[in-house]
């Protein structure tokens, strides 16, 4: 999607979008003979300008016919995310309409730089599909939208969008891209080769460990997890060193490529929305893209624990125990119950190498968190409540957000195993916890660590304003945001 910025309506063929705000119909001015007749229209269609609902009519400009999308924007318009409800909602409606370009005219509405921007940021977000594997299309389904022009802005959008906004896009679509990939495609060597070639020139590192390199490490929970696939494991480790001094940030992601539960094999309704159990690796490579691709000063490590979880004749039993690279012992009860697993030895891995000052993982670690959470939310963890306060407010700013979750030692305690140091699975009841408690016991000392337990947001059966059903990308922006807040900021 092209994006432009502009002080005047062009002339030529194009859709135009008019906010308003609530039952202010000052904006219709603008539209000169028509402003009465769309007046109209709107009160017949009781349209009353709440956030992203439109009103989509066609006028006559000079003998031509112009579609006109009289988007509402809620009664405060500057509040919250109304602007990006308005991008979003007109890129949603015109996509696929058969108009080329779209003209959204935010004049009056006092927008600065970074209102404007973020216009566009919501536009682009929401034109992003997949339509790789759709060889059939009818041409009435293609999308033809091709141009946003947002004018009206004020004299810094464009540069602010540029800066600011444009990477966080190409890094949201590198998530969804991943997420949206079937197992087939993507598996932890082709995730790899994915990423790399995405994050070529962008100026972040890239090293990555083979299974002959983790097995001397003594990598063996995430080890044993990847012993059922023909598809070997993979440690991406990525490297933005963006400036500054003191020790780096973390992000480390879950990056289950495919999760048939193993040996304690998933029911077959719904198996496939496994490809997606790779959400946090995914959003932690599109993090560092949008962080390498706006020059983030700040210097941040992103893991990607990579492995296929399959049963199979050298699948991992329930009752093995395995050691990971920190030493301690873990009785695996439920194969199922593999992404702690990983990042047991991810988190362990980072913290022994790179000696960060924070550790944050991304996973879609539990199906209780969708209990307690539903869609709405993903669960925040922490040992450090100021990062926890960090971590919300970038949630809150960004969209991606999160709801803080407790820890304990009554919880702590549940995970405690006969056998060995610890078993891989609690109860049911409080399941997401204990995971969390799980994934705590392999933080060191001194280290500030939050667990996002995003299980309910990799993936939406809901269009958004900012997504189409499918892939969402979520904890791209939220690992950025919190970037540009706390160590940017
Ligand atoms: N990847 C799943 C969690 C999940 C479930 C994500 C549903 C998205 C939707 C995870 O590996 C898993 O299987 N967790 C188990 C843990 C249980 C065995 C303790 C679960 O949540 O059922
Ligand atoms: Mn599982
Ligand atoms: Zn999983």
């Amino acid at each position: 999607m092209q994006i432009r910025f502009a002080d005047a309506r062009p002339s030529g063929e194009y859709a135009l979008v008019l906010p308003v705000a609530g039952k202010d119909r000052a904006p219709l001015g603008s539209l000169g003979d028509a402003q009465q007749a769309v007046g109209a229209a709107l009160d017949r269609q009781r349209f009353e300008g709440e956030a992203s609902s439109v009103s989509e009519q066609f006028i006559n400009e000079g003998g031509t016919v112009r579609r006109l999308l009289v988007v509402g924007l809620g009664a405060g318009s500057n509040g919250g995310d109304a602007r990006e409800k308005l991008g979003g909602t007109a890129v949603a409606r015109l996509l696929t309409s058969g108009e080329k370009t779209a003209v959204i005219d935010v004049n009056g509405l006092g927008y600065d730089a970074d209102a404007a921007a973020r216009v566009a940021l919501a536009a682009a977000l929401r034109s992003w599909r997949h339509d790789r594997y759709r060889t059939k299309l009818k041409d009435n389904q293609k999308p033809t939208l091709e141009e946003i022009v947002i004018v009206g802005g004020s004299s810094g959008a464009e540069q602010r969008y540029t800066s600011r906004w444009a990477p966080v896009v190409e890094g949201v679509s590198l998530t969804r891209e991943l997420v949206t990939e079937p197992a087939n495609i993507i598996y932890p060597e082709s995730f790899v080769e994915r990423v790399r070639k995405s994050l070529d020139g962008s100026g972040v590192e890239i090293e990555v460990l083979d299974r002959a390199q983790m097995e001397k490490l003594g990598m063996g929970a995430l080890l044993g997890v990847a012993q059922g696939s023909a598809r070997e494991a993979r440690l991406m480790i990525l490297k933005w060193n963006g400036g500054g001094a003191g020790q780096p940030t973390a992000f480390v992601g879950k990056g289950v490529t495919f999760d048939t539960g193993g040996i304690s094999i998933k029911p077959a309704a719904g198996m496939e929305a496994m490809k997606w159990d790779m959400g946090g690796a995914g959003a932690v490579a599109g993090a560092l893209k949008a962080l390498a691709l706006r020059k983030a000063k700040a210097n941040v490590i992103g893991i990607c624990g990579l492995v296929e979880n399959m049963p199979g004749g050298n699948a991992q039993r329930p009752g093995d125990v395995v050691t990971t690279m920190s030493g301690q012992t873990v009785e695996v009860i439920n194969t199922d119950a593999e992404g702690r697993l990983v990042l047991a030895d991810a988190v362990c891995y980072v913290q022994r190498n790179f000696k960060p000052s924070t550790v944050v993982d991304l996973a879609t670690l539990t199906g209780a968190i969708l209990i307690s959470l539903g869609h709405e939310w993903a669960g925040l963890f922490s040992n450090n409540e100021e990062l926890a306060g960090e971590l919300t407010k970038a949630g809150n700013e960004s969209g991606d957000k999160l709801w803080r979750m407790p820890l304990g030692e009554p919880f702590d305690r549940l995970i405690d195993s006969p056998i060995a140091d610890m078993k891989n699975v609690g109860p049911r009841e409080g399941g997401s916890i204990t995971a969390a408690q799980f994934i705590q016991r392999f933080i060191e000392n001194g280290v500030k660590w939050a667990h996002v337990d995003m299980a309910g947001k990799a993936w939406s059966d809901k269009a958004s304003f900012t997504y189409e059903k499918g892939a969402t990308g979520f904890g791209v922006r939220l690992l950025d945001q919190y970037v540009a807040d706390v160590l940017e900021g």
